[in-house]
């Protein structure tokens, strides 16, 4: 080999990867939002719009229609959205509301839909839109069959029988369903006016940026993948914890429970990225696939007095941040008398070669001590400690956790020599956070993922089958729960777990990893 081909083969490959962060933006669209004066609309979705218009990343060719049961003019409504931006008064703010306009009405009324055929037309004119129509279900689930239903008797919608980027699609948000039959019934509805490929189901928290970081750092690093398993991991903990109650929810809340607004849907789908097989590529379906089969291996739960893997609670009066907060049964429009749980704590196991008696546990409560999500992953102690002679015979094990909020990272704990004597140790931690490295907060999973439906990508949204296999996870605990009078048990609002929660973990001989310590 002579010494140019030598040279040749040593120059490196011109890294790609910054190419590859360039965002694709979304095609021309026009978005109507159902539920356009209510709340997520205000908190979530036109904020997370505005920013992917400062961006450059939604087209130029966009407007959107609210609708709503509130009559309000288009200025009004204008109004509103710019008050969810903060009230911005700027040209680029001015710009953007004025691709909004809104009508009223009832949402089983066909006027309604005839209404909004026209004002789409007219706005599709205006905007010179001609490509994909995105309707967004921001309404009480209670509503998404007579929208469904709505949408196709009035041809504003209809199943595209086959593959077309123009067709169009329908966004709606947990929860599908109250149970595994009622999610089976909803989807026979949409599905008589979209086909599959047409429906982004939301779980926003997919749209997290270190949720989805869990795929990258798992199937991108080569360390990972071959100690990712039975023998070398010893038990998985993940933990959903807010500090808020019911906030101004308790109709919805109360009706649904931390098992359905939470568990089912949130908390599962962690479980499926943290455990799942790797996927043959980075495209939806092989993902969506991957998550499926996971939470197929979930052992079903046992719930039985003599015998559980689930446990529920319900806050009571205590302080949050030293601040004295009420009870659940004591806060507004909820019935003093209500077996709504605020908690959960569960320990799933998988039945696969890769899980086999691992322990994952999982908790997520409103009112706990502090607001932070996170994956911790304990691996198995060192099989003999050399400095049991020197007393250090229960070295801590390693633990790394992915961080999901409130400071994005990832911390990995191992154990070090301080400076001084010779046998002193301490646990230390390698840790990152994305703030530090990136300068910036993570952006809003809600600009994400109405990104990814403007572009038709679906691999950050849910499938029907991954809905139905985790909601024949829970559906017999629910019945179970359903079946049993006793309010669930009690913790003070503030805590970190619940003697139930406790009595669990430490059946597996572990314990909860301290909220204060996260
Ligand atoms: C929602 C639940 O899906 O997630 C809420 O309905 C919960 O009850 C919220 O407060 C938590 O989301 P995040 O992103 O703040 O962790």
């Amino acid at each position: 080999m002579n010494n140019q081909s030598l040279e040749n083969k040593l120059v490196p490959i011109p890294d790609r990867r910054e190419m590859l962060c360039a965002e694709t933006p979304g095609g021309p669209c026009g978005v109507v939002v159902f539920g356009a004066s209510g709340d997520l609309a205000k908190r979530k979705l036109y904020g997370s719009l505005f920013e992917l218009y400062r961006r450059r990343l939604l087209n130029d060719r966009f407007y959107c229609v609210g609708c709503g049961r509130t009559a309000l003019t288009n200025e009004a409504f204008r109004e509103m959205v710019s008050q969810s931006l903060g009230n911005r008064d700027s040209e680029e703010v001015r710009k953007f509301v004025d691709r909004f306009s809104y009508l009223s009405g009832d949402y089983s009324d066909p006027v309604l839909y005839q209404g909004l055929r026209t004002a789409m037309t007219e706005a599709d004119r205006r905007w010179s839109v001609s490509g994909r129509r995105i309707f967004y279900l921001s309404v009480p689930p209670t509503l998404y069959e007579t929208i469904a239903n709505a949408l196709g008797s009035s041809s504003l919608a209809q199943p595209a029988v086959t593959p077309d980027p123009e067709a169009p699609i329908l966004i709606l948000e947990k929860p599908f369903g109250r149970d595994l039959d009622s999610a089976i019934g909803l989807n026979s509805v949409l599905r008589r006016h979209f086909e599959e490929s047409q429906i982004y189901r939301i779980d926003h928290y997919l749209g997290k940026e270190t949720v989805q970081n869990i795929l990258m750092f798992r199937f991108a690093n080569a360390i990972f993948e071959p100690i990712w398993n039975r023998n070398y991991i010893q038990q998985v903990q993940i933990t959903i914890a807010e500090t808020v109650g019911v906030e101004h929810r308790s109709g919805y809340y109360d009706q649904t429970g931390a098992m359905r607004d939470m568990f089912q849907n949130h908390m599962l789908g962690m479980l499926a990225l943290v455990a799942m097989e790797p996927p043959v590529a980075f495209a939806a379906e092989a993902i969506r696939d991957e998550r499926v089969k996971l939470l197929r291996s979930v052992r079903p739960m046992r719930c039985q007095p003599w015998a559980t893997d689930i446990v529920r609670g319900q806050y009571g009066s205590g302080a949050i941040d030293g601040q004295p907060v009420s009870g659940y049964r004591q806060e507004p429009d909820i019935g003093k008398d209500s077996r709504t749980e605020t908690f959960v704590a569960a320990r799933a196991w998988i039945d696969n070669w890769r899980w086999k008696d691992v322990p994952f546990f999982m908790r997520t409560g409103k009112r706990m001590s502090r607001k932070v999500t996170e994956i911790a992953i304990a691996f198995r102690p060192v099989p003999h400690s050399m400095f049991a002679s020197v007393g250090l015979d229960n070295l801590p094990p390693n633990v790394l956790v992915l961080k999901i909020q409130p400071q994005e990272g990832i911390r990995m704990s191992f154990q070090a020599k301080r400076p001084g004597s010779k046998v002193c140790m301490s646990t230390l931690s390698l840790d990152f956070t994305y703030r530090d490295l990136f300068g910036a907060e993570a952006p809003e999973s809600y600009q994400r993922l109405l990104l990814d439906a403007m572009t038709g990508d679906p691999t950050l949204f849910l499938r029907q089958d991954d809905i139905e296999v985790a909601w024949s996870l829970v559906t017999p605990i629910l019945r179970a729960w359903e079946n049993d009078a006793s309010i669930p048990a009690e913790y003070p609002a503030g805590a970190e777990s619940f003697p139930d929660a406790d009595a669990m973990i430490h059946g597996s001989g572990f314990g909860w990893r301290r909220l204060s310590e996260m």
